[in-house]
């Protein structure tokens, strides 16, 4: 089905300059950029978008990674694209990362993991809106 997916490329592959090798990722798989910017999110933001995770050990280096530098973050439209975008970043971690994915080729650790997808539909859709007015997708 034709989906949409959130997607943010995290402050350490924006330190890699290597926006570029991750968007053709995308647009050879089929996924295209509906909406993007670039931005240094505040301590609020980043809080806010990692909600769900506020009580896991992890959650403050989370934010602190977060808010270490600019992000880019991207809206992207394709079929299955929640699913499709997952299968291009790899694990979480990228010491179980497959080759040739994100994370394999661009990510260090489990925090500085080069970049985000939206888990679900639900997700897909709540994490679009916290980034995205609907005036700023493009439907195309
Ligand atoms: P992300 O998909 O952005 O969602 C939450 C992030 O928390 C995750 O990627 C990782 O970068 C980070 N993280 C750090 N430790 C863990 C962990 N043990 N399990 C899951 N995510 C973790």
């Amino acid at each position: 089905a034709l989906e949409r997916t959130l997607s943010i490329i995290k402050p350490d592959a924006v330190a890699k300059n290597v926006i570029g090798e991750i968007y053709t990722r995308f647009e050879k798989a089929g996924l295209k950029i509906v909406a993007a910017k670039m931005k240094q999110l505040t301590r609020e933001e980043a809080e806010g978008f990692y909600a769900v995770h506020r009580e896991r050990p992890f959650f403050g280096a989370l934010v602190e990674f977060m808010i270490s530098g600019p992000v880019m973050i991207q809206a992207l439209e394709g079929d299955d694209a929640i699913a499709r975008n997952r299968e291009l970043m790899g694990a979480t971690n990228p010491k179980d990362a497959a080759p040739g994915t994100i994370r394999a080729d661009f990510a260090d650790s489990i925090d500085a993991n080069a970049v985000h997808g939206s888990d679900g539909p639900e997700t897909a859709k709540n994490e679009i809106a916290y980034f995205f007015t609907e005036a700023e997708l493009a439907s195309r």
